[in-house]
């Protein structure tokens, strides 16, 4: 043998001192800088989402090839990304993980093919992916390439929707274009207080506006899960952050064409307590409100489910539960909030979950108590019509079992719009306090017998008026006229309803419906 070719010693030790410099050296720089702001590190964050040692590193070698701005003295292994794959509760996950201590964790080439890589790993494979965005955006130094990278980023998102879960953790900065892969995937996670997306920043809204924000006030956690609705859950750290998705990529099947995971069915066949007190969830008076999240705690295993959106559009709950061990969407009005009115961004919140149980083949339970749209200026001008439509439009393409249960009030276009069965629903239940009607008893009245009204002395029209409204509301707002029609599949007593949903959803597995083919619909966007 040659003396001046190496050894089989020498070349392992020259890979184990390339692992020490792209991981362990790396790390400990990587630490101290995102400790410092009180952020975990890109290796951090994966050893935390995944099983323990179940992380399979891919590319942990790649550099970039830039030599503009100095870039040739500094080429860091990995490339300010790290992607690979593992398993979460022993189930197959890819992930990239930008990190922000290498080149602001920006994209460029070589780390923009290394995301790419993965997520077309993820689509191979059949699993979800998770995107940890810690990143300056596109990277500076490498101009379109980069451009280039995110476009592409997009492309793949957008031809993964709906094929595999995708999930976004925003974790520090995400801005500029680079917002867009994210708002594509499925669900965006944000973290209180280190974390902001906006497509302009502070600088450039004070630059063009004059206006003086910060980064929080402009797109911080708090902005996107209460106000914009780009992030559909706002954790207190990063662990929270981490905590919650592992809880959602539980709910969720593995790509469209598996079942989503199933667990032992340990729910009770008969009446429960729990269930006992659902015969006193609907208050007497019909001004008086009541908590839905009491009811989807009594219909689903354990009392267990995960809200999406919460705080975003809080009159419509977007929620994942079980029911006897099985997955399945949730979608309710909650009475709490504006009375559980339909507006703009209930209308999109609930059609884009219904979108998303529709395409991974979960299940829909519908839990109906709508006093109908809200009206007014700022909603029509503000596209109720337009926007409003997702939500027919989402229902009436799902062809995922259908479940509903009016609870209260089921008014006007929102009896038709709240999983009816002129939109598919396999199977309707009605509560004897459901409430179906164009209008309340109160505005029909006023509708139809103004003028009689009008025509009385004073004196007798409030009684006149009391009298009407008690016969409108007795003939023309329960349930039955529905169920008369077929409308209301049955009138169940509330009680009852945990087991009537359960049969119904176990009746349903066998549920096959195909529309025709076309090369998509046109929803209204
Ligand atoms: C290259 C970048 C970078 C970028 C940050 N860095 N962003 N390098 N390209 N886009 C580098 C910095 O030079 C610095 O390097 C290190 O990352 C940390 O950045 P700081 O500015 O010191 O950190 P901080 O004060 O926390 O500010 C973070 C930041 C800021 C808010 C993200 O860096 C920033 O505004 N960056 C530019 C954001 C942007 O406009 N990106 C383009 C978006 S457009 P050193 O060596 O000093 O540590 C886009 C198009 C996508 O992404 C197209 C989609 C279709």
């Amino acid at each position: 043998m040659d003396e001046l070719t190496p050894t089989t010693a020498f070349r392992i030790a020259d890979l184990a001192a390339r692992q020490d410099e792209a991981v362990r050296i790396a790390e400990k720089k990587a630490v101290d800088r995102q400790h410092a702001k009180g952020k975990l590190t890109a290796r951090e964050r994966i050893g935390l989402l995944l099983d323990p040692g179940s992380f399979v590193e891919l590319d942990q070698f790649a550099r970039h090839r830039c030599s503009e701005f100095g870039m040739a003295a500094t080429r860091p292994y990995g490339d300010g990304v790290v992607t690979g794959h593992g398993t979460v509760d022993g189930r197959p996950v890819c992930v990239f993980s930008q990190d922000f201590t290498v080149f602001g964790g920006s994209m460029g080439e070589v780390s923009g093919e290394k995301v790419l890589k993965v997520m077309d790993l993820a689509m191979n494979l059949g699993c979800p992916v998770v995107g940890i965005n810690d990143s300056g955006g596109a990277r500076i130094q490498e101009g379109v390439v980069s451009l280039a990278y995110y476009a592409e980023l997009g492309r793949r998102t957008a031809h993964a929707s709906g094929v595999i879960p995708q999930i976004s953790m925003i974790m520090g900065p995400c801005a500029g274009g680079a917002v867009y892969a994210p708002a594509i995937t499925d669900f965006t996670v944000m973290v209180d207080g280190t974390s902001h997306m906006f497509v302009t920043g502070p600088d450039v809204v004070h630059a063009v506006t004059g206006e003086r924000v910060t980064a929080q006030e402009l797109g911080g956690a708090a902005v996107h899960s209460e106000v914009a609705g780009n992030a559909h859950h706002r954790a207190a750290g990063e662990h929270d952050a981490i905590a919650w998705v592992q809880t959602l990529l539980g709910y969720l099947p593995a790509n469209n064409l598996d079942p989503a995971p199933e667990y032992a069915d340990d729910t009770s066949p008969v009446l429960t307590p729990a269930d006992l007190e659902l015969d006193r969830l609907v208050p007497d008076a019909p001004n008086r409100t009541y908590d839905m999240t009491e009811l989807i705690a009594r219909l689903v295993d354990d009392g267990e489910f995960t809200e999406v959106h919460s705080a975003f559009a809080a009159n419509m709950i977007c929620a994942f539960g079980r029911v006897q061990g099985r997955t399945v969407g949730v979608v309710a009005n909650q009475p709490r909030h504006q009375a559980g009115v339909l507006d703009i961004d209930a209308s999109e919140k609930a059609a884009r979950f219904v979108r998303f149980c529709d395409a991974f083949s979960i299940p829909l339970l519908t839990l109906a108590d709508v006093p109908g749209y809200l009206p007014g200026t700022g909603q029509e001008r503000g596209g109720i019509i337009r926007r409003g439509a997702k939500l027919i439009y989402a229902y009436s393409e799902a062809t995922v079992p259908k479940v509903t249960v009016v609870v209260r009030k089921a008014y006007g276009g929102g009896y038709a719009v709240m999983g009816s069965k002129h939109l598919g629903a396999d199977v309707t239940l009605a509560w004897p306090t459901a409430e179906i009607a164009v209008m309340g008893a109160e505005g029909a009245v006023e509708v139809l017998h103004r003028r009689k009204l009008a025509a009385l002395p004073p004196e007798r029209r409030a009684a006149a008026r009391r009298r009407l409204t008690d016969e409108y509301r007795e003939r023309h707002t329960g349930p039955y006229l529905a169920a008369e029609r077929g409308y209301i599949d049955q009138v169940v007593t509330p009680s009852q309803t945990r087991l009537h949903v359960a049969r119904a959803l176990r009746t349903l597995r066998t549920k096959r419906q195909t529309l025709p083919a076309r090369k998509h619909g046109n929803i209204p966007l």
